[in-house]
């Protein structure tokens, strides 16, 4: 049984939050409402109110008790916030962090975790900006409920219908099932490039944005894991640290294989979905290299550099080790001999030749391979969502 605050913004589905609210109660958890002043045009509070025998939360400027303050009562309030329906509205403040009705200042200062449930018509969802701010929100480790295609209101179809109620509460059902999962674990998780620094100013680096292994640190912090990210260099924005998300920054392959030996002992999983440089600049030099001639040419020679999973996986005990494979050409063959090489339990391989998968894009397109197993190739989907599917996948390999 939990504690869930149901946020109600102003989009036609919201008559359909009420069905939620009765379902989540069947399901014996306690609910409680906020709903924004176009949300009250469209149900009204008092059917919430009765059926949740707790004033809903509609107005911030209402006297309330002697001492209290509502919305920041609700936010601690809250095991769970599910935003249904969300508006395109509520969903672009919440992606800036704008607090101006109850529903976004509630949220705002809620600390654990919010799902999302966009419902709108499917002009608005395609929308470059609401796009845009579902993946900022996404970013931001927001839970995303997508919407499914079907009838709206308008009387024709599209994307942005709201999933039905039952579909609603099953997914939040499932999401706090999955929260203790690896409850107690610890999963090591690098991401983003080393690099082979060359002088004060230039370094040898590669494409990788952090955003795979970002999707995975974040899946396992919702299944309930103590997450440790040692992190290269990465274009996406990590969030501020707190008592389950530890995170090293590190430059150099020397730098993340030491972070990593640290950890490894005291962890349960290992995901090496960072791009770690083969090799190291043999003779770095600690000022910048002039160039004195137009013409003049340049020579580097490089020494091999750790290889982190190689290593750590000849070193496991306990550990469940999972690398990845960034392949341009003959993808299972070579990913086939990382898995045995590596001492890994298993490989994820991924073609990083195109511009819709591999480095830098949100989507991807991997294959599984375990020894004695088949290879197992999933379709194209968001690294979310691969970030999601694999964590339940490693979760298993440990039973
Ligand atoms: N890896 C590592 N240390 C390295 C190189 C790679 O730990 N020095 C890890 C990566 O994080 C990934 C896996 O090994 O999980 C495979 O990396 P990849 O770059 O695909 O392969 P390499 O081992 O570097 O081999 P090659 O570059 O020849 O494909």
């Amino acid at each position: 049984m939990a504690k869930i605050v149901v946020h109600i913004t102003g989009s036609v589905a919201a008559f359909k939050a009420v069905t939620v609210v009765r379902l989540l109660q069947k399901q014996h958890h306690q609910v409680r409402v906020v709903m924004t002043k176009a949300a009250t045009q469209l149900v009204g509070p008092a059917t919430l109110a009765s059926l949740t025998h707790y004033p809903v939360l509609t107005d911030l400027w209402k006297p309330a008790a002697a001492g209290q303050i509502p919305h920041i009562g609700l936010a601690d309030w809250a095991d769970y916030s599910i935003v249904v329906p969300a508006s395109a509205d509520v969903i672009a403040k919440l992606a800036l962090g704008i607090a101006d009705d109850p529903v976004t200042t509630t949220l705002l200062a809620t600390p654990t975790p919010i799902v999302i449930v966009p419902a709108m018509n499917t002009h608005m969802y395609h929308q470059a900006a609401t796009q845009r701010n579902l993946a900022q929100l996404r970013q931001d480790g927001k839970i995303i409920l997508d919407p499914v295609h079907g009838q709206l209101a308008e009387g024709y179809t599209g994307d942005g219908r709201m999933p039905e109620p039952a579909t609603i509460a099953n997914f939040l059902n499932d999401l706090m099932a999955s929260e203790t999962t690896l409850a107690n674990k610890t999963v090591l998780v690098s991401l983003g490039g080393t690099v082979a620094p060359i002088d004060p100013v230039r370094f040898i680096g590669n494409r990788s944005s952090g955003k795979m292994g970002w999707a995975i640190a974040k899946a396992a912090l919702q299944m309930g894991a103590h997450v440790i990210v040692v992190a290269g260099r990465i274009s996406i924005n990590l969030p501020a640290e707190n008592d389950r998300l530890t995170i090293k920054r590190v430059q150099t392959t020397q730098e993340m294989y030491e972070a990593l030996a640290k950890e490894f002992p005291k962890s349960d999983i290992l995901v090496m979905a960072a791009a770690v440089a083969d090799f190291q600049v043999s003779s770095y030099t600690d000022q910048k290299i002039k160039k004195h001639s137009a013409d003049q040419t340049l020579d580097l020679h490089l020494k091999p550099a750790v290889d982190i999973l190689k290593t750590l996986g000849a070193q496991k005990s306990h550990q469940i080790v999972v690398g990845f494979a960034a392949e341009t050409q003959a993808v299972l063959q070579n990913a086939q001999q990382k898995l045995a090489a590596k001492h890994a339990d298993m490989i994820v391989a991924n073609d990083v030749s195109g511009q819709q998968t591999g480095f830098n894009v949100d989507d991807n397109q991997v294959t599984l391979l375990r020894k004695d197993q088949a290879p197992e190739t999933w379709p194209l989907t968001s690294k979310t969502a691969i970030g999601q599917r694999l964590m339940n996948v490693i979760s298993k390999m440990m039973e």
